[in-house]
């Protein structure tokens, strides 16, 4: 017997791209540089191939054609962002006319089309001139933020129907600098909880300027969330995995959602000594004040953990990880292309939580999706077959439907992504689109699962 799977009216179905890794560059576009551009250059040899910022997959060209194909597969919403350092190439100052006139065409297409715009104002892209004076370990970026985010919303307000002011705030922090994974490649807690603040911050700063045009439209951030899960129920293991919460999700989720950071994390970090030097009370204030209208959260993978197995080096760098070591679950299903678990529950374990710990906020999935290395291996009759992300989507749906059942808020699912678009390190190992991108002709071909998503589109859900 199958079992069908309905979805409320108005439910938001569409994707998520971000500007870096669709846009691209062309002559004469007087985008000014970001860390992106820079790092993929500079430290080439940490990019999958090599290959930089230049081309990606040419949203920037390409974005008629590419609206109407978002069109082709009936997604009722699209998001992306603007590159901070396309419209003002120095960070603050001067705003670039091609810039304005680009997202314009972008937003007016979008809606022409029937698709509501989704706009995020910061997806990990900061203007080089910017980084270069500290980027958000300075506190001058938050007002060089509010002016950015004020100049969108004044240009682009009448265009878009949900603002967001950061795509997965912990990430600059974390990987830039603790985790040497995005430049500036800085490894101290200290500086990184300084950027993650400083961060909030802003958001709150982009908030409040929002709030005083008195627009119509609605203002979130979104969120990525690994849950939680503690090998056993060993006493040990269950203090391990609530620290990793503490430190990767609590940290962010109720400063921005409660207002206040953790007083369990202010008291570790005043023990150890890794407090952000620069925080103000009437920042405290501020974040307190500050309430978004939408939530957007990413989901890929869980975090499992386990207690330490070690004693900590009391001479080495203070890490979150000090408290917890990752858990390789045997038997765990795995994307062996990302080297990431795949565990379709832990949408519903956020859905639920969510609405446990932040009550009824409307939030929506903002990224779920799969990325697989040589997709061509899987083309047949011209089409990726990727039947695979198929099972991965609707298993993530299945689950969500059945949080949704139990009362939960949300809105609607984006998937990551339309077009196979450039990772961050990663490039264009790993193809995650709806449509393939063949990196030798520029052509975007609709895989099987774009053919699915349409059906479920039009027919608001499926059944299996
Ligand atoms: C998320 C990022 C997004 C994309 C996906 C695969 O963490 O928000 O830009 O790279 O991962």
């Amino acid at each position: 017997m199958k079992k069908e799977y309905k979805f409320p009216e108005n439910f938001f179905w569409g994707t998520a791209t971000s500007a870096v890794q669709s846009e691209g560059r062309v002559s004469g576009d007087q985008k000014g540089m970001d860390i992106w551009d820079y790092s993929s250059k500079e430290y080439n040899h940490r990019f999958y191939h090599g290959i930089t910022t230049e081309q990606v997959s040419g949203f920037y060209r390409d974005y008629r054609e590419d609206i109407k194909k978002a069109s082709d597969i009936s997604l009722n919403s699209f998001r992306t962002s603007i590159s901070w350092a396309r419209l003002i190439p120095n960070g603050v100052g001067e705003i670039n006319p091609e810039a304005i006139t680009f997202y314009k065409n972008v937003f007016t297409e979008l809606r022409e089309k029937g698709l509501s715009v989704f706009v995020n104002l910061y997806h990990f892209d900061m203007p080089m001139a910017l980084q270069k004076e500290g980027g958000f370990e300075n506190k001058n970026t938050i007002e060089a933020y509010k002016n950015y985010a004020e100049t969108c919303f004044d240009l682009f307000g009448d265009l878009v129907d949900y603002w967001f002011t950061f795509n997965e705030p912990m990430i600059p922090a974390e990987a830039g600098y603790l985790h040497d994974r995005h430049y500036p490649y800085v490894v101290d807690f200290k500086r990184a909880a300084q950027v993650l603040h400083n961060i909030v911050v802003s958001h709150c700063e982009a908030v409040r300027v929002f709030r005083k045009k008195k627009r119509n439209n609605q203002i979130g951030i979104i969120m990525d969330v690994l849950p939680v899960y503690p090998r056993s129920s060993h006493p040990a293991d269950m203090e391990a995995a609530r620290m990793a919460d503490l430190f990767y999700t609590r940290s962010l989720n109720e400063v921005i959602l409660k207002g206040e950071y953790p007083v369990e994390l202010i008291e570790i970090l005043t023990e150890y000594n890794q407090l952000p030097p620069q925080v103000s009370k009437e920042e405290l204030a501020l974040i307190k004040a500050t309430k978004i209208d939408l939530l957007g959260i990413n989901y890929y993978q869980p975090r499992r953990v386990k207690a330490k197995e070690c004693l900590v080096n009391p001479n080495g760098v203070f890490m979150p990880e000090n408290f917890f070591d990752p858990y390789i679950m045997p038997g765990r299903r795995m994307n062996t292309s990302r080297g990431i678990e795949i565990y379709p529950k832990g949408i519903y374990d956020i859905a639920i939580n969510i609405k446990k710990l932040y009550g009824d906020i409307p939030w929506f999935v903002s990224e779920n999706g799969i990325g697989i290395q040589d997709e061509e291996a899987f083309i047949r009759d011209g089409i990726v077959q990727d039947d695979y992300r198929i099972e991965f989507l609707t298993e993530h749906l299945q689950w969500l439907h059945k949080a949704m059942k139990e009362g939960v808020n949300c809105k609607g699912y984006h998937m990551w992504t339309f077009v196979d678009c450039w990772s961050w390190i990663n490039t264009f190992k790993n193809r995650y689109g709806f449509y393939r991108l063949n990196l030798e002709t520029g052509e975007k071909t609709l895989k099987k699962s774009g053919i699915w998503f349409k059906e479920v589109i039009e027919n608001n859900g499926f059944e299996v």
